[in-house]
């Protein structure tokens, strides 16, 4: 049983502008202490037009929260008006990168084939993608989450060597409980989590399934961190609205003290 360090990100979508992106990253540095560091790994992916600046701001006060963006795109460059290449994103030393969270499969409708066209992209990069699943409440009640699920991993993650899979993040996010107040109960976050992971055993092997990280995503709260964070096979959370306050987002980086 290897031993996984929890990352906690904060995926701030179309939300602050670079002021006050600056101000909430220093206000939550303020919040968290050392301790919290090493208990675990912390993200914040803010919109594009903010992570020159956040980036000054962590490096210039040492602050190690690591620098994440919410999507890329596949190609080095070109003519792809409006997208960001994670080549660029390299170079403002983001660490982590979000893909193919469920408001860009279906709202900007990203398939499964170009989700593995940009892991690849972001692997060239030397950078973590955060690989997002999950199925909608029609599939759940049909019973069809397992096979969403398992499906969106195997495309998404085609070709792509064991060890890199063994040192990614997936996301598992149930697209009904995303920005509704509706969590899953630890126990169904769990036993997706736990398929999840069954799922890169078969796709990369035992020992890429034992490193590779997995958060669980959707309504997570500092009332419910905790409960979630203790799960056998969570490890870590893909925080939306409550990671836009310094002091709610702190509190969940902090689910071990409460
Ligand atoms: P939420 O969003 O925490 O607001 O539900 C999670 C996400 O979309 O990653």
């Amino acid at each position: 049983m290897t031993d996984r360090k929890p990352l906690i990100s904060g995926n701030w979508k179309m939300n602050h502008n670079h002021f006050e992106a600056i101000q909430m990253v220093q206000t939550l540095s303020y919040q968290l202490s050392s301790d919290d560091y090493t208990a675990c790994d912390v993200s914040v992916h803010p919109p594009f037009t903010n992570l020159r600046s956040i980036q000054t701001v962590l490096e210039s006060d040492h602050i190690p929260i690591s620098l994440g963006a919410q999507h890329c795109h596949e190609e080095e460059k070109g003519a792809y008006t409006g997208e960001v290449s994670s080549g660029m994103l390299e170079k403002l030393n983001v660490k982590l990168v979000i893909v193919g969270h469920s408001e860009r499969r279906e709202i900007f409708n990203e398939s499964n084939e170009q989700v593995n066209s940009k892991i690849k992209a972001i692997f060239k990069h030397s950078m973590t993608p955060i690989l997002c699943v999950g199925e909608t409440i029609e599939e759940r009640e049909e019973g069809q989450a397992e096979i969403k699920v398992r499906a969106q991993l195997e495309e998404g993650l085609n070709g792509i060597g064991r060890e890199r899979i063994g040192g990614m993040v997936i996301a598992y996010e149930p697209i009904w409980a995303i920005g509704t107040g509706v969590t899953a109960t630890p126990e169904d976050a769990q036993s997706m989590c736990a398929y999840v992971r069954e799922c890169v055993t078969s796709i990369a092997g035992k020992s890429a399934s034992e490193t590779v990280r997995i958060q669980y995503g959707g309504s997570v709260k500092p009332i419910n961190a905790a409960e979630l964070m203790s799960q056998k096979d969570i490890d870590g959370a893909l925080v939306g609205g409550a990671a836009l306050e310094a002091d709610t987002f702190a509190r969940i980086i902090q689910y071990r003290l409460h």
